[in-house]
C-alpha cells in the first residue's frame, strides 16, 4: 500500500476557483478535475472534507463596500457557498464518490444540518464532507470556517487551493524574479502579512498547531501528490 502522509485532511477551495474561464457561476471543468482529484485520494482511504467558498456568485465585502449592511451581505455570500456545495456534490456524486453536505444555517430540505458528530462518522465511512453556510456567522469569512471546521473534525491539515503552485514573496504574475517559499512559519504568514488564509484563520490555525499547504489545484494529480508528501506548494507550520 502507498505510504500516505495524511489521512484526514481538509480542502478549502475559494468560489473564485469555481469560476475557471466564467465570468460568474460554475465551470464544470473545474469541479470535474477537483472532483477527479479527491477521488484519487478517497479511494487511497484518505477522509476528506472541504470547505468552499461563495465568491464566484457574491463577495460580501465588497456589497458591504456599496452601501449594504454588512451582516446582510454576509449572509448572501454564506448562500452562495450553499449553491456552490451543492454543485461540487453534484460533480462528486457523477464520480461515484459518496458525499454529504452540511449546513451551517439550517436548510434541511436541501441538506443536513451541521452536527459534528455526524461529519466524523461520515467521514469514518470515507464519505467526502462538504461543509457549507461559512460557520454561520457574519464578519467571518470562509477561511475561517475551514481552520474552525478543520479543529473539530480534528483534521491534521488544511490544503488550501489556489490557482498559483505556492506562496510567494510578490505577485508572481507581475514579477519575474519573484520567490517563492517551500515553507513558512504561522508568525511570517502574520508578520508579511501573505494573506494566505485571512488573519483570524491563520490565528485560529497557529494557536491550534494546524498546518495549511497552499497548492495549485488546477494541475491534476496535485491533491495526491501532497497527500503522498511529495514536495509540492508551500507549507506553513509553527517552525
Ligand atoms: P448513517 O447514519 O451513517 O447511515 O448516515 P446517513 O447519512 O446515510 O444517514 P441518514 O439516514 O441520516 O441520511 C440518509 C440521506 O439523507 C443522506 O443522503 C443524507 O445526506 C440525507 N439527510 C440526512 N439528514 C438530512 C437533513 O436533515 N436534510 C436533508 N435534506 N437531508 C438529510
Amino acid at each position: 500500500m502507498e505510504k500516505l502522509k495524511y489521512r484526514r485532511v481538509l480542502l478549502k477551495i475559494s468560489g473564485e476557483a469555481l469560476l475557471g474561464d466564467l465570468d460568474y457561476g460554475i465551470d464544470p471543468g473545474v469541479t470535474s478535475n477537483i472532483s477527479s482529484q479527491i477521488k484519487e485520494v478517497v479511494e487511497l482511504g484518505v477522509e476528506v472534507a472541504v470547505v468552499i467558498g461563495g465568491g464566484n456568485f457574491w463577495r460580501g465585502v465588497s456589497a458591504s463596500v456599496n452601501g449594504m449592511d454588512r451582516t446582510t451581505a454576509d449572509y448572501i455570500g454564506m448562500l452562495a457557498t450553499i449553491m456552490n456545495a451543492l454543485g461540487l456534490q453534484n460533480a462528486l456524486e457523477k464520480m461515484g464518490i459518496i458525499t454529504r453536505v452540511q449546513t451551517a444555517i439550517s436548510m434541511q430540505e436541501i441538506a443536513e444540518p451541521f452536527i459534528r458528530r455526524k461529519a466524523v462518522r461520515h467521514l469514518e465511512k470515507k464519505r467526502v464532507v462538504i461543509f457549507a453556510g461559512g460557520t454561520g456567522n457574519p464578519y467571518f469569512t470562509t477561511d475561517t470556517a475551514a481552520a474552525l471546521r478543520a479543529l473539530e473534525i480534528e483534521a491534521e491539515i488544511i490544503f488550501k487551493a489556489t490557482k498559483v503552485d505556492g506562496v510567494y514573496d510578490r505577485d508572481p504574475l507581475k514579477f519575474k524574479d519573484a520567490k517563492k517559499f517551500t515553507g513558512l512559519s504561522f508568525l511570517d504568514v502574520l508578520q508579511k502579512n501573505l494573506k494566505i488564509l485571512d488573519s483570524t484563520a491563520t490565528s485560529l490555525c497557529m494557536e491550534n498547531n494546524l498546518p495549511i499547504v497552499v497548492f495549485d489545484i488546477t494541475k491534476p494529480g496535485n491533491i495526491k501528490g501532497v497527500i503522498m508528501g511529495k514536495k509540492i506548494g508551500t507549507l506553513v507550520t509553527k517552525e
